[in-house]
């Protein structure tokens, strides 16, 4: 359980009823002290789709991502207002399980982070956490896992080694992996090859379109051609509010708005 108390003050959209929708954002506001980093953005995560969202260097990007599975709550003086709702509940509110909500919505950040432990503990420190001591099942769960972040077949005979000896693309993959062990819904990924090779970089993208069948997955990226091979829809950000919100192939050929196709054409950022 998400949370304590379940008692929605304001109304939920029949999308997000009929469960088609991953999250509602409503007019949410972020933060640091005074300084207010995004600014009453409003839209609609699709389910298992690949939400982009694009923008300069300092837009709000990550606040808000970081927003939906709380670890802005980990910055002194960050606060939200507003709503994001997942599953009827709005996560912003102060009484959410935040541990449970971090299992349902896992994080990659832009530098690989294994553990410093064996690629086989990197996947099931977590999974013990919760519980999980079965050797035969901790053994399922790390190869399920490895399979889905497409790193199996390259780490297989050595499980028992050293996070820290593979390569960074390969422990980019081992933190997808140990993000989709503990089954989550979504998946919010921050720039997540932008520290990559271009090899190491198509295997993620692979994966994440591989993924978003059995995931919602949102990524932040300053790759324009990434966001238009990967995602199905795209938001663009510019000073913490959200200028443009549609398909991606709209964005990417005919933006409504003008400071978006200037972005986009790259003119600024
Ligand atoms: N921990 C923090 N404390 C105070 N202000 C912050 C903090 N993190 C970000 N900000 C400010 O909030 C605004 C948005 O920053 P954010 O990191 O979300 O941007 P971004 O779009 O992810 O940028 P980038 O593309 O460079 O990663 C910026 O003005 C930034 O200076
Ligand atoms: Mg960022």
């Amino acid at each position: 359980m998400l949370l304590t108390k379940m008692k929605p003050e304001f109304e939920i959209s029949e999308a997000h009823e009929r469960k088609e929708t991953a999250l509602d954002v409503k007019q949410l506001n972020i933060y640091y002290g005074n300084h207010r980093a995004v600014k009453d953005i409003s839209f609609t995560i699709e389910k298992n789709a690949v939400t982009a969202l694009i923008g300069p260097s300092g837009c709000g990007k990550s606040t808000f991502l970081r927003s939906i599975n709380r670890m802005n709550d980990l910055i002194p003086g960050a606060r939200s207002e507003g709503i994001i709702l997942y599953e009827d509940v709005n996560l912003i509110e102060d009484n959410i399980n935040v541990v449970a909500l971090r299992k349902e919505i896992g994080m990659v950040f832009q530098r690989p982070n294994p553990f410093a432990k064996s690629i086989y503990n990197n996947i099931t420190h977590a999974l013990k956490f919760y519980g999980i001591r079965s050797k035969k099942k901790l053994d399922q769960i790390v190869e399920e896992s490895l399979r889905k972040a497409a790193l199996w077949e390259e780490v297989k005979d050595r499980l028992h080694d050293s996070a820290l000896s593979l390569s960074g693309g390969q422990q980019q993959r081992l933190c997808i992996a140990r993000t989709l062990a503990v089954n989550p819904k979504i998946l919010l990924l921050d720039e997540p090859a932008s520290a990559l090779d271009p090899i190491s970089t198509a295997k993620i993208e692979e994966l994440i379109m591989e993924l978003k069948k059995e995931y919602t997955i949102i990524i932040v990226t300053h790759s324009m051609q990434q966001a238009s091979r990967i995602s199905d829809k795209t938001a663009f950000f510019l000073s913490g509010e959200l200028v443009e919100f549609d398909q991606t192939d709209k964005i990417f050929t005919n933006p409504s708005n003008q400071k978006t196709e200037e972005y986009i054409s790259g003119r600024f950022g």
